[in-house]
């Protein structure tokens, strides 16, 4: 049950490779904590797509509406064009408009300490488009920015600022060389930062701010950026705190469909072997039930995922030799 009485309702969607053995992990976790969580099962990505010809069925869209939140695994994109197949995660990005993606890094057991930001990535336009084509032996991707996104990104992220110790926000583009598009970017950040007096702010060209978020991530709270710029940075950010595997991260919009997943893919190196790292996905479920007014619970299995790391138990990527099933159980157990 939600504080507020109502049964939550929560759709996984496993997707390919570690995806399906981290969202099942993530999902023991959720069922331990008793809320009565109900959750219904969907699917998408590429076994998905060459099983029914799409990878993100109407009927994974239909649950993904109908549930107050949905936990998703990860997908394997081909790298080449291969006919009818669409990402499913821009598929839904898109479908629902969740046009923020929030990735916080903060400092974990083991990792150096006092690293507490959030990314605040644009997640509808920007290099993400979707306006691809090959013209001879040319390839263009347009690069667009809108007013609309660009502001609505931007109020986000003073929002979430506003709600946070620090109340700072930077704002991160390449204004300097890309001076239409992240000049409007730009533009448009600075035009919100002026309505809130409470939150300060700074901005970075997006190559100095990759400098500085290894040389000094603590100066950062809220980074506000584009598309792909935010994409590369979460994942450099990820690096400080022990790397993809324990990176969470939620996709937001307007409505109330929210999903949330690991940063990482679909892992086809470590898939099937039963040693993916599940706290990434177990983080996400956190984020999960902070959005559906469960925060006391998602203040449990974030500090459940703590002691656990703290008593040493870890997967190959950081360093020990706990399986997925070990590190889930482990975290399970210290509930609390
Ligand atoms: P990746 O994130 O799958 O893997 C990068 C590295 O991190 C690999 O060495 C992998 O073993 C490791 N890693 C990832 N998750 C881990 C975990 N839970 N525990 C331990 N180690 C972990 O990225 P990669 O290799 O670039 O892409 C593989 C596939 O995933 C591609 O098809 C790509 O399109 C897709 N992908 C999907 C995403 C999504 O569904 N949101 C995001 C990123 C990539
Ligand atoms: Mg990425």
């Amino acid at each position: 049950m939600s504080p507020t009485g109502q049964p939550i309702t929560v759709c996984l969607i496993n997707g390919d490779g570690v995806g399906k053995e981290v969202i099942p992990a993530a999902a023991r976790v959720l069922e331990a904590l008793n809320l009565g969580i109900a959750f219904t099962h969907a699917e998408a990505g590429w076994e998905c797509f060459q099983q029914h010809g799409n990878a993100l069925p109407d009927a994974t869209k239909a649950a993904i509406l109908s549930a107050d939140a949905t936990l998703f695994g990860a997908t394997s994109s081909p790298s080449t064009k291969v006919a009818g197949y669409a990402s499913p995660v821009l598929g839904m990005r898109k479908a629902f408009d969740l046009y923020a993606n929030l990735r916080p890094t903060v400092s974990m057991p083991g990792s150096p300490e006092g690293i507490d930001l959030l990314i605040v990535r644009e997640n509808t336009e920007g290099l993400y488009s979707g306006r691809e084509r090959r013209e001879g032996d040319t390839a263009i991707t347009e690069r667009v920015i809108t007013v609309r996104a660009s502001e609505r990104i931007a109020r986000y992220a003073f929002q979430t600022a506003q709600k946070r110790p620090r109340k700072h926000v930077t704002i991160v583009h390449k204004a300097n060389v890309l001076k239409e598009t992240d000049g409007l970017f730009r533009e448009c950040c600075l035009r919100v930062a002026a309505e809130f007096s409470d939150v300060t702010h700074d901005e970075l060209l997006v190559d100095a701010c990759a400098m500085w978020l290894v040389k000094d991530p603590r100066r950062f709270d809220v980074i506000v950026t584009t598309n792909l710029f935010g994409d590369i940075l979460s994942d450099e950010a990820a690096g400080l705190i022990g790397g993809l595997g324990v990176a969470p991260s939620a996709n937001v919009g307007a409505s109330k469909v929210a999903y949330f997943e690991p940063v990482h893919g679909s892992a086809p190196d470590i898939a099937g072997k039963g040693i993916a790292n599940p706290v990434g996905a177990i983080l996400s479920a956190a984020m999960l039930l902070d959005h559906v007014g469960c925060a006391e619970a998602a203040r449990r299995v974030e500090s459940a995922v703590r002691r656990t790391l703290n008593d040493g138990i870890l997967t190959r990527d950081l360093g020990g030799n706990a399986s997925t099933e070990r590190m889930t159980t482990a975290i399970v157990e210290r509930l609390g």
